[in-house]
């Protein structure tokens, strides 16, 4: 749950985001928290079009990078908005995600202290044409289990996991964006603060931790 509720990873983390021009922590978002629980979170954001400033600067932006087949990563605009990526967690363990033209829910199933499955449903609507599922299944290659974006993050993950693992007492420290759950006063996406919210939840109805 830890992997989406920080939306800036992305663009430090996935080159294949960042080499295909699909993503940029400076391109429009918004960070939203349940202010309740601070434990639910939506984190939805707008793709740049045409030629985003400093993007050529960017030493993994390769504009020369091509794929066998480019409609990888080609999505095409729905509901006459614009070409979006939003992902809603739902506490514990839901997971509501629109990436471009994929639609997918994950859930998250606890095994044991040190062990998760992740589950990956993709779907589409029964009035889409053929096209439009094709579209889907295709940009469904970039997340999942081996997914060309999200094969880093599990990967990464287990690094996470192992470094914690070495602190005394399992504890570790997110300060991104401060110490506290809120999103940042203008809702950017250059935050921690969900994930710390998530944890001030889940200790409190675990443990009756209210520091
Ligand atoms: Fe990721």
């Amino acid at each position: 749950m830890e992997n989406i509720k920080d939306p800036y990873h992305a663009s430090l983390l996935h080159v294949f985001l960042i080499s295909f021009g699909l993503y940029r922590i400076d391109q429009k978002g918004v960070t939203i928290t349940d202010e309740r629980t601070r434990s639910h979170n939506v984190f939805a954001s707008v793709r740049n079009t045409g030629e985003a400033t400093g993007t050529m600067e960017m030493k993994s932006y390769r504009p020369d990078y091509t794929l066998n087949d480019m409609r990888l990563v080609k999505a095409a605009p729905e509901y006459n908005d614009e070409i979006t990526i939003q992902i809603q967690t739902i506490f514990p363990d839901l997971v509501l995600q629109q990436q471009d033209n994929s639609l997918q829910l994950r859930y998250v199933i606890p095994m044991g202290p040190n062990e998760f499955e992740l589950l990956w449903t993709y779907f589409g609507y029964e009035d889409d044409d053929e096209e439009t599922t094709m579209r889907r299944l295709r940009q469904a290659n970039l997340t999942g289990p081996s997914g060309f974006v999200s094969v880093d993050d599990t990967e990464v993950l287990e690094y996470s996991c192992a470094g914690i693992q070495a602190n005394p007492g399992n504890t570790a420290v997110l300060e991104l964006g401060g110490r506290g759950a809120a999103p940042p006063e203008d809702g950017n996406m250059v935050t921690e603060g969900p994930i710390r919210g998530f944890y001030e939840y889940y200790r409190t109805i675990m443990y009756g931790d209210q520091d």
